[in-house]
């Protein structure tokens, strides 16, 4: 996000990603074709570029939330064939490819710190901890894209209650798995490694912030954050970790990755806000991906339901 010179310019500045993905997919797509006619394998086989995450296990019995929007879905092809992941690549068209063989199972996720039951969960068993739904969230990167996505997870409240949190515990604190070997991205100093990110207690336990494994009612593909990752709507994308390791209770603020990184650019809150400027570009307007042109940005993204947590705070501070 602030890596790369060229983000200077907000990547919704950039090639439309249709656009691109479109010219990208006749040429490698005309290379892959004439590989696989000379090895004699079915495209199938190859794995063709929307596809290219290779999970596709469909899940089953999701339930409608009251909290889906009704505005048309990003296509899948876009939204997984551009994404952040640093620990994979700075360059948002390399995740898919790098992810491809990210081995997501076995996967444990620690859940420790300021809670009555500390304990080792294994993703599947928190996958059947409640029913799934799908969530149709709009979904804002604070380099001015955004998507509408059909997550699949449920509230995050949901496991909170059942780690039994102290009084004590005020925030909490999650972080991606470390391992260079599989994650090329975390070879490179880029950012302090691994990336975690928190949220107040208040925020975490809020209906709409969701622990999410799913997405297009299928499992979720490597790059988007694959085995468990969390969504927080109403906040800039990268406060939605992914890939999490660890869920720790804390009584003091965790210190957030892109914080670390860039305190004057990056706070701890990052609601989404149209009225605070980045210090490098507007935050008044996103481009959908796959659309040309831009819509204003909404305060907390449109999710108004959320404004009373942050009532008597000054969200320019506390950006
Ligand atoms: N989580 C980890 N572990 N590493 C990252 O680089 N990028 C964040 C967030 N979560 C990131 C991350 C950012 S900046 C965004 S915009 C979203 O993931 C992008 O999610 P998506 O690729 O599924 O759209």
């Amino acid at each position: 996000m602030f890596i790369k010179k060229s983000s200077d310019i907000p990547s919704s500045e950039i090639t439309s990603k249709s656009l691109y993905l479109n010219r990208r997919q006749l040429i490698t797509g005309a290379a892959i074709v004439g590989a696989a006619a000379v090895a004699g394998v079915g495209l199938s086989e190859i794995g063709f570029p929307s596809r290219v995450a290779g999970a596709n296990a469909k899940i089953d019995g999701l339930q409608k939330s009251p909290f889906s929007t009704s505005e048309k879905q990003t296509p899948y092809k876009d939204v997984t064939n551009y994404n952040n992941f640093y620990e994979f690549s700075t360059d948002k068209y390399e995740p898919a490819g790098l992810a491809k063989d990210f081995m997501t199972r076995p996967w444990t996720v620690t859940i420790d710190g300021l809670v009555k039951k500390k304990q080792q969960l294994d993703v599947d068993a928190i996958m059947k901890m409640s029913a799934p739904e799908e969530r149709i969230y709009r979904h804002r990167c604070v380099e001015g894209w955004s998507i509408v996505v059909p997550w699949v997870g449920f509230s995050l409240s949901e496991l909170i209650k059942r780690a039994d949190p102290l009084p004590k515990a005020k925030f909490v604190e999650f972080t991606t798995l470390l391992d260079p070997k599989q994650m090329p991205g975390q070879r490179v100093s880029v950012l302090k490694w691994p990336y975690v990110e928190g949220l107040r207690m208040d925020e975490a336990m809020h209906p709409l912030a969701l622990l999410c494994f799913g997405m297009y009612g299928e499992v979720l593909p490597n790059q988007d954050g694959a085995p468990l990752r969390i969504v927080v709507p109403w906040k800039y994308g990268f406060k939605s970790a992914k890939s999490i390791v660890r869920i720790r209770f804390t009584e003091e603020q965790p210190m957030n990755t892109w914080q670390l990184s860039a305190p004057n650019e990056y706070g701890f809150y990052s609601n989404v806000n149209p009225n605070v400027d980045h210090p490098r570009w507007s935050q008044a307007k996103e481009r959908r991906l796959g659309e040309l042109t831009k819509r204003p940005t909404l305060m907390f993204n449109g999710y108004d339901q959320v404004a009373s947590l942050y009532s008597g705070m000054d969200l320019k501070k506390n950006f």
